[in-house]
């Protein structure tokens, strides 16, 4: 019998498969929709991937039949340039979700904790449970949504290995300041670190009072950062993320990673995109305007939303979270509902000027 052979530990049984946001095609196929569908649901670049990032493909053609640099090289040197971090405190992941879990294997064990702000991305709470260790849940403040950083430190016990804070947060767009960061660290027994989670920075990097991990790390500190290369730079369908932290904690994080975890592709799309500014500059751009358009069309609608940083909103529609979904999708508008945790809250990546005009357009039919 199969079912015999399945038993496994709790660790397997209790994880929650990853939810991600509906694929364009599957829409698609489902509802029998022949015109144009559009994803905002997964903070995707609405421009598309780094020109820089695609252009730099080409050489690399020839080469495919090789195995890529396990150490990911060239990408390690232009990160670590344009950190300004030594090329030894970086790993590579495939995207930071493998990077989260590599924290996970590394540092966790079972009767371990993290605290973690809730609702938050979910992969902290994966990494927690598939190495028997426990996720203590902090809710955020009810109306900014913003993570309770008293209560989070407060939640600190002797048990806790990690916290974790998206800074700016997945789902809200909230950010900590840097206040907050020397709360939480002030907070931490000896075993432990803050993972600062990155994922969303480059839409706030222009803001010099934003409190970024590699300060910390720089001095010391037992700071851990993730970023992204599936964000402002376009290239989610290549997967790389990295982490940056103390070589000593690199070389921990490193036990567990698989030799050629970083495709080709990959590493060059996403060195190149690191310095493409002309992308960079633009896409912030149309993320900073696409707030303000639907700012204002939730105001015209009489809606109320979360202040954000990143390059998605939450709007309160103040109807069943499920519904509005569902009657957005059979328009061929794909968002982000959370209904367990945010009842009447969509979460909208923003996007181009067209596909914030037809959301809203959308938005309004549905709630009407
Ligand atoms: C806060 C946060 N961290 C990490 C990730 C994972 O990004 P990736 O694995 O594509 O690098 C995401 C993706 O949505 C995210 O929102």
């Amino acid at each position: 019998m199969i079912s015999e052979r399945l038993l496994v530990s709790d660790r397997i049984s209790r994880l929650i498969p990853y939810q991600p946001g509906k694929p364009i095609d599957e829409v698609k196929r489902e509802l029998g929709i022949m015109g144009e569908v559009i994803k905002l649901a997964s903070n995707e670049n609405p421009l598309g991937p780094s020109p820089k990032g695609i252009a730099a493909l080409q050489a690399i053609l020839p080469t495919l039949a090789l195995y890529p640099d396990g150490a990911c090289h060239a990408l390690r040197q232009a990160v670590s340039e344009k950190l300004a971090v030594s090329p030894d405190s970086l790993i590579f992941g495939n995207g930071s979700d493998e990077v989260i879990h590599m924290l996970g294997l590394s540092l966790l064990e079972e009767g371990d904790e993290i605290v973690v702000g809730d609702p938050t991305f979910v992969l902290y709470e994966a990494a927690a449970t598939l190495a028997g260790a426990k996720t203590v849940k902090v809710p955020l403040t009810p109306l900014e949504m913003k993570h309770d950083v008293a209560a989070m430190a407060a939640a600190i016990t002797p048990k806790t290995r990690l916290v974790f804070v998206a800074n700016p947060h997945n789902p809200t767009g909230s950010v900590i300041s840097r206040a907050d960061v020397e709360t939480l660290l002030a907070a931490l027994p000896p075993r432990a670190f803050l993972v600062l989670d990155e994922a969303y920075i480059e839409y706030v990097e222009d803001d010099p009072e934003f409190p970024r991990s590699t300060e910390w790390i720089k001095a010391g500190a037992p700071v851990i950062g993730l970023r992204t290369f599936s964000k402002l730079y376009g290239l989610a369908g290549f997967r790389v993320g990295y982490g940056v932290a103390a070589p000593e904690v690199i070389c921990l994080l490193n036990q567990p990673r698989s030799p050629f975890n970083v495709n080709l592709a990959g590493q060059v799309a996403a060195a190149a995109a690191l310095y493409d500014d002309d992308f960079i500059a633009q896409s912030r751009k149309n993320n900073d305007d696409g707030i303000a358009q639907l700012i204002a069309g939730f105001e015209k609608l009489g809606l109320s939303w979360v202040p954000t940083r990143a390059n998605f909103i939450v709007v309160n529609t103040g109807k069943p979270a499920k519904a509005m979904f569902d009657a957005l999708l059979k328009r061929g508008i794909i968002v982000r509902a959370f209904p367990k945790d945010l009842p009447t809250h969509l979460r909208v990546t923003i996007g181009t000027p067209e596909q914030n005009a037809r959301f809203l357009e959308a938005l309004e039919a549905c709630l009407t």
